[in-house]
């Protein structure tokens, strides 16, 4: 069984996302998206609400399944048995940075980051640009399914 994580904060978890961990879910056997649960972080969703709706979402994969992590990535691997980790590549400005943690990972643990270009329909959507968005007023529909949508909003006004 060739294991993958996805890994990611997915505060909110974005069409993108969903893209990326349905393609891993065709490459590997099973995927487990990682999501960092880092209380220190400064995030709109707490960790269960972030896992909720990544739950929701990958509910069409039968092969996907979603869990917390606290620590390092390369711990998560091996306590999970994840053979690759997979991340989604939106523009050359994500390269620098993603490959400085795909190499510190394989010094760490000798795992593999298997690289998956992103589709170009997303590759500008960010977590953090759509609630940029979505707090003055901006249309996010279509970037992130409907019933994140419908939470964001209302987390927005509260
Ligand atoms: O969605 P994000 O915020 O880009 O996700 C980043 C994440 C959680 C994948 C990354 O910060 C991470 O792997 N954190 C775990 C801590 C760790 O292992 N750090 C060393 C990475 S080389």
């Amino acid at each position: 069984m060739r294991r993958a994580a996805c890994p990611g904060s997915f505060d909110p978890v974005t069409n993108g996302h969903i893209d990326i961990i349905s393609r891993a879910s065709r490459l590997f056997d099973e995927v487990v998206v990682a999501v960092g649960v880092n209380a220190s972080k400064n995030r709109l969703f707490s960790a269960e609400e972030r896992m909720q709706m990544l739950t929701e979402a990958s509910a069409p994969y039968p092969n996907v399944r979603v869990a917390g992590f606290d620590g390092l990535l390369t711990d998560f691997c091996r306590d999970h048995d994840v053979h690759a980790i997979v991340k989604g590549l939106r523009a050359v400005g994500d390269f620098d940075y993603e490959l400085q943690m795909a190499q510190m990972n394989s010094s760490l643990s000798g795992i593999e980051t298997v690289f998956v270009p992103t589709s170009p329909a997303y590759s500008f959507l960010a977590s953090s640009l759509v609630k940029e968005v979505a707090k003055f007023g901006g249309d996010v529909s279509g970037l992130l399914p409907d019933f994140v949508l419908a939470q964001l909003t209302k987390r927005l006004a509260e």
